[in-house]
């Protein structure tokens, strides 16, 4: 069995070891072009002259739970796109939305603010029930950061594609619940995938459904949100802030007006990283799985897009 490695701007060598180390009966290389032909490949952000070149290939690993990048290359209606499903992503998505959520309920940045001139301030303790949470994707990520959040007492809400049950979140599905989602919610956490359905669905028709002192919170694409519509309802009044992890454009363009908004926390795209262990891991177990034949989790449903 030959495993390839492709990466775009990411060192594959440690890659390729630990996935040998863990595969000792398979050839395991770096690609490069015109490489010799591979049945499996692991890759982040490959270009469309790889997959051209490796038409026998019969799976790609994505070392990532975002496919969207992937699907835009022309590929193979046979090729199985196969997303890592938590590999440790999971818990730091919960960590990161949490902080975000509690530093803007409990009103840290005001205390930061008061704490750097010197001023001993009080605020009024606020009240969790006038701070429901939506959660827009009920996936790996979203269904581990409402548990996450119910920890903590917040009313959760949960949005996703097919009707899903969780235990103690209200949870709404499709398009025909979409506004009575967000009008339940003061909070909004997108973890939806980027799809032709969910492009720019962060704009001023949904953004300005949320409760009065809306806060949103974007960790899933750049591409979700019309950053535009974000600025105006900020200026407006109607949202508090923002917490944006992810862009349109990445890195964030200097002078982009996220970087100086009063009311904008910006985080370099890393509320949950790939861990390397744990992803090889999880590589390794999938790729075993299909030799022996078995169903695996994370397989990518191109028609759908995620
Ligand atoms: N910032 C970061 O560091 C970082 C790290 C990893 C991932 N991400 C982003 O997080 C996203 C979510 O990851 P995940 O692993 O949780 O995804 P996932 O397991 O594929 O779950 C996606 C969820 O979104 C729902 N959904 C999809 N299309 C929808 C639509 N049109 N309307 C309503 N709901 C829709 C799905 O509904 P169903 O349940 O009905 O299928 C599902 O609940 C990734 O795609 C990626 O963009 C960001």
């Amino acid at each position: 069995m030959n495993i390839t490695v492709c990466f775009d701007k990411l060192d594959p060598a440690p890659w390729v070891q630990a996935l040998q180390a863990a595969l000792p009966q398979a050839r395991v290389s770096a690609w490069a072009p015109g490489a010799p032909q591979s049945d499996l490949a692991v890759v982040w952000a490959p270009p469309q002259q790889f997959i051209d070149e490796q038409p026998g290939l019969q799976a790609l690993f994505n070392i990532g739970a975002g496919v969207d990048a992937l699907l835009q290359l022309r590929l193979p209606a046979t090729l199985k796109v196969v997303r890592l499903d938590d590999a440790g992503m999971s818990v730091q998505m919960a960590e990161y939305v949490c902080h975000a959520v509690i530093r803007h309920f409990r009103e840290f940045d005001g205390y930061d603010a008061d704490t750097l001139t010197g001023k001993w301030s009080y605020r009024k303790p606020r009240s969790r029930a006038d701070f429901a949470v939506g959660v827009m994707g009920l996936g790996v990520l979203g269904e581990r950061v409402a548990k996450a959040l119910q920890a903590f007492d917040f009313p959760v809400n949960g949005y996703s594609r097919s009707p899903r049950q969780i235990d103690g979140v209200r949870c709404f599905a499709g398009q025909d619940q979409l506004s009575q989602f967000l009008q339940a919610s003061r909070i909004l956490v997108n973890l939806m995938p980027l799809t032709p359905e969910t492009e720019d669905i962060l704009c001023r028709a949904t953004l300005s459904q949320l409760q009065r002192g809306g806060y949103l919170i974007n960790v899933a694409r750049g591409r979700h949100l019309v950053d535009e519509d974000l600025i105006a309802l900020l200026d407006e009044g109607h949202l508090a802030g923002a917490t944006l992890d992810v862009f349109r454009t990445e890195p964030l363009p200097a002078g982009h007006p996220f970087w100086q908004h009063p009311n904008i926390t910006v985080t370099p795209h890393t509320a949950a990283r790939t861990l390397r262990e744990e992803s090889v891991a999880q590589i390794v177990g999938k790729i075993l799985a299909l030799q022996r034949g078995e169903p695996i989790r994370g397989v990518v449903d191109p028609q759908r897009g995620y």
